[in-house]
């Protein structure tokens, strides 16, 4: 049996997720890892009982000696996404990356132009394309059962759900609940719509929380956004209102609810980070003149997304692409984060300007 050979670069937290799935597949083998810590990726594979690894603390210098590497997971924190995502793709080498894609929009082009030079792909991350339910939206939306879609709102948060490590400081997660959980929710409606290009942006972000000894023990390491809003033009005429949260004082800033002319689908308020919908669906529309709401039911998945995610991405290896996820559509996604952020700066609606 052909076994592909998968480098890992980042041995964190998320990475136990990826080799626990490559770990599924009887035609992986996992030959090397990059990771910036001495001693942490050597601690990771034992952990996770994968031998026979070749360890580097350079990814460069892993992509450069390990020629036979089929694909690589990158798992680094955020800041660190554009750089080794760029140096495989430079070397031709398939890239499964965690999401968010990067920090900025500037950033993500250049990966974009990378892959645009490279013979291999890139692939993002999300695993919540694989549920049976997020998959149902996009069925419902294209099905043309809600009509021309003119209105969404979307988002989620968490009462209290400020991550720790890596996640809440600048250097290394460069944006907070906006590019962590953020990325998610913008994924699951345009992803639904065919990911229409954004064209304004109004943001707002804010710390309240984080930086408050009260609601965070580690506050004082804080210096990304906790909650983030925005007032959103796609094209197409298409309105998108947007909120996400790792803590406020409720429950939910509201459920996700995309408008149409002929029907309009509520999708209870959703830890779609988690990878699903919160809860049955429903679809409200007319039939011969009276109103009527659908209830649709949850579905369950018939594998492990993980699974999928992983199984999906060496599909395409073997096959030259397509990228499953494929960064032409997150890049919409990062260009909306990085205008929110854009936005909040100055302090107005601005345009989203892409790279010629
Ligand atoms: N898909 C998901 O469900 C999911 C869940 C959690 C996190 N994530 C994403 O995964 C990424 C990593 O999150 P995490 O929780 O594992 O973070 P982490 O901080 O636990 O792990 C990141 C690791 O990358 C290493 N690293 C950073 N830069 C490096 C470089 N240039 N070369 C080699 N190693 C480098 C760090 O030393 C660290 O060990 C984040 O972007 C996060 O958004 C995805």
């Amino acid at each position: 049996m052909k076994k592909f050979k998968i480098g890992i670069i980042g041995t964190g937290g998320i990475a136990n997720a990826h080799v626990g799935a490559y770990k599924n597949c009887p035609d992986v083998e996992i030959i090397a890892a990059a990771e910036l810590i001495p001693g942490k990726a050597e601690a990771f594979m034992e952990k996770n009982e994968i031998a026979g690894v070749r360890f580097y603390q350079d990814y460069k210098e892993m992509i450069d000696k390990e020629t036979e590497l089929d694909g690589v997971s990158i798992c680094t924190y955020n800041t660190e996404h554009a750089g080794p995502a760029i140096y495989c793709l430079e070397h031709d080498v398939p890239v499964l990356l965690e999401k968010p894609f990067t920090v900025t929009l500037e950033e993500a082009e250049a990966v974009c132009a990378a892959e645009a030079k490279s013979k291999a792909f890139i692939t993002l991350g999300f695993q919540p394309r694989f549920d049976a339910n997020m998959q149902m939206i996009k069925k419902i939306v294209e099905s043309g059962t809600l009509g021309k879609v003119y209105y969404i709102q979307t988002g989620g948060g968490r009462r209290r759900g400020i991550p720790g490590r890596t996640f809440v400081e600048k250097s290394t997660g460069g944006i907070g609940a906006l590019g962590d959980i953020g990325c998610y929710s913008l994924d699951m409606v345009l992803n639904a719509l065919g990911y229409p290009k954004p064209l304004t942006v109004s943001g707002y972000t804010s710390d309240f929380f984080g930086k408050d000894p009260k609601y965070n023990w580690d506050y004082k390491r804080f210096s990304v956004d906790d909650f983030a809003a925005a007032f959103i033009r796609l094209e197409g005429d298409i309105i998108l209102d947007f909120r996400i949260s790792w803590a406020m004082h409720a429950d939910t800033p509201g459920d996700t609810i995309i408008f149409g002319t002929e029907g309009a689908l509520r999708i209870p308020s959703t830890d779609c980070w988690n990878g699903s919908v919160g809860g049955p669906m429903t679809l409200y529309h007319d039939i011969a003149g009276m109103q009527f709401d659908t209830k649709i039911p949850l579905k369950e998945n018939s594998a492990s997304l993980w699974d999928q995610k992983i199984r999906s991405f060496l599909n395409a290896i073997e096959k030259g692409g397509p990228a499953p996820v494929p960064s032409s559509q997150i890049l919409y996604n990062q260009a909306i984060i990085d205008g929110i952020v854009k936005s909040a700066e100055c302090g107005h609606e601005i345009e989203i300007k892409f790279a010629e």
